[in-house]
């Protein structure tokens, strides 16, 4: 980012969050010069930036103000979560079968959906690359190209690593059926049954499935709504139940939103390391951000092999191919033997047409394409949900990813919510879903991958009603 951009963007979110408010002066260019260290022409600059897009106005021989009528943004939610620390077996699998299943038709609005909109997606463009390569498929690589998976994928895999800051070679990567046979796999290869996981609270529910199906123990850590998980207290769960692995979420956090900075991640795996606690990083969502770089995944930190980094092409190319990945640092062997034992193989000829695909390079434009969507779309539902929403709801704001978190009046129950969405054909997802202990009763997720159409803005107006009638 600029120099310019960068003052532009500090003073849009103090407006935006009403730290300056409509009518208030901004600082004058020469104080804004010197306190910031930059030129004048660079405040000029940002200045007209920020007039540009009709947050402030010029007023002759007096300076710069903010803008009449300009909208301020929903609070984000704050307090951390403070779980109680206790090992508990995971019951969670009945509840989000029960939410999934009643949201899957089409005729439901996807509010609570885990997917982006399809229709965001290069699928004639990849048909053709999966055609092309399967029509020219060796019959020998429906042999040689199993578990760890396809040479030409990993390899172009590899590359989006190097890309992404962080050293892996194709030959320490496994290919996958998506990211969360990844997952499972990273799990079975640590854990046995009866074993103890530390998790993010709250958490992607398939996360809390993944432990409840290999009869696993979850600790529920404290997590910030915009930092993360509290390392502190992560340590402290460490040795005290001496967990076999930990379940993290560094960028775009599963439903909070919120990413670690680079050197939370270095210590985060400083912490694991000096532990010996393998980190299992679900990173599905960090090729999907709104600013100009991608947050590094912890594995550009892991010198010794701790993490077991894992993705997929499901949410930022190829939705339905099932392709994923894991990097599994020291536990490649296990791992491999988990994927040999278990599926095998990951479908051959999507994984070669997804590597002609790569081969060719124009996912960099679809990926921009997409975040641009993503972003756009989160500004339009943050706004309706000001506009329909309860007075004291809070809403996340993530610089990457599909979903918002909010935070809705203490009043309100997100399960009972829910239910009453339901009657009406939209789906959310209730918080409770994302905690062992059925936490976060009064928060819900919203997916916002979809573009914000007279339907769904009808929606997100019906639900705020309900949410202002439960919050009486
Ligand atoms: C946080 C998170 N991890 C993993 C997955 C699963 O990814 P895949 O579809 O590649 O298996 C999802 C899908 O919703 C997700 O939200």
């Amino acid at each position: 980012m600029k120099r310019y951009e960068a003052l532009a963007a500090d003073v849009a979110a103090s407006i935006q969050s009403g730290t300056l408010k409509p009518g208030d002066k901004l600082p004058s260019v020469r104080q804004a010069s010197s306190s910031r260290h930059v030129s004048p022409a660079t405040v000029f600059q940002a200045y007209y930036l920020l007039e540009a897009k009709g947050l402030i106005r010029a007023k002759a021989r007096s300076g710069y103000y903010v803008a009449q009528g300009v909208k301020t943004l929903p609070p984000e939610p704050e307090t951390a979560s403070r779980p109680d620390g206790e090992a508990r077996p995971v019951e969670v699998s009945e509840l989000v079968l029960g939410i999934l299943e009643s949201a899957m038709s089409r005729d439901v609005v996807p509010l609570g959906s885990a997917f982006p909109s399809p229709l965001l997606f290069p699928f004639a463009r990849l048909g053709r690359a999966t055609a092309v390569a399967a029509a020219k498929l060796d019959p020998w690589m429906t042999v040689e190209d199993l578990a760890p998976g396809s040479p030409a994928l990993r390899q172009q895999i590899a590359l989006r690593y190097l890309v992404d800051g962080a050293q892996v070679a194709p030959d320490h990567i496994v290919v996958t059926n998506g990211a969360m046979e990844a997952l499972n796999l990273c799990l079975s290869a640590v854990c046995k049954p009866g074993d103890t996981v530390l998790v993010e609270a709250p958490c992607f529910y398939a996360c809390l499935q993944a432990l409840e199906r290999l009869g696993l123990h979850a600790v529920e850590v404290a997590t910030d709504p915009r930092e993360g998980i509290d390392l502190d207290a992560l340590e402290t769960a460490i040795t005290r139940h001496e967990p076999k692995a930990c379940w993290v979420m560094t960028n775009f956090q599963n439903p909070l939103g919120c990413s670690m900075g680079a050197e939370k991640k270095k210590a985060l795996v400083e912490l694991v390391t000096r532990h010996r606690v393998p980190l299992i990083e679900d990173d599905v969502y960090g090729e999907l951000y709104y600013g100009h770089r991608r947050p590094v995944p912890t594995k550009s930190f892991d010198t010794e092999g701790w993490v077991m980094h894992c993705s997929s092409f499901s949410k930022t190319l190829a939705p339905g191919y099932r392709v994923g990945w894991t990097s599994p640092g020291r536990f490649l062997r296990e791992v491999t033997y988990q994927k040999l034992t278990t599926s095998l193989s990951t479908s051959i000829p999507a994984q070669l047409g997804l590597a002609r695909y790569l081969e060719r390079g124009s996912h960099e434009r679809h990926f921009r394409e997409l975040r641009l969507a993503l972003a756009k779309n989160r500004d339009l539902y943050t706004e309706a949900i000001r506009q329909y929403f309860p007075g004291d709801t809070r809403v996340s704001r993530p610089a990457g990813g599909y979903f918002l978190w909010v935070e809705l009046p203490r009043k309100v129950d997100a399960l009972l919510l829910h239910r009453m969405a339901m009657t009406e054909n939209m789906s959310i997802a209730p918080g409770p879903m994302f905690s062992a202990s059925r936490d976060f009763t009064r928060c819900v997720r919203i997916n916002h991958g979809h573009p914000l159409t007279t339907r769904v803005e009808s929606a997100l107006g019906k639900l705020g009603k309900l949410a202002r009638k439960l919050a009486r």
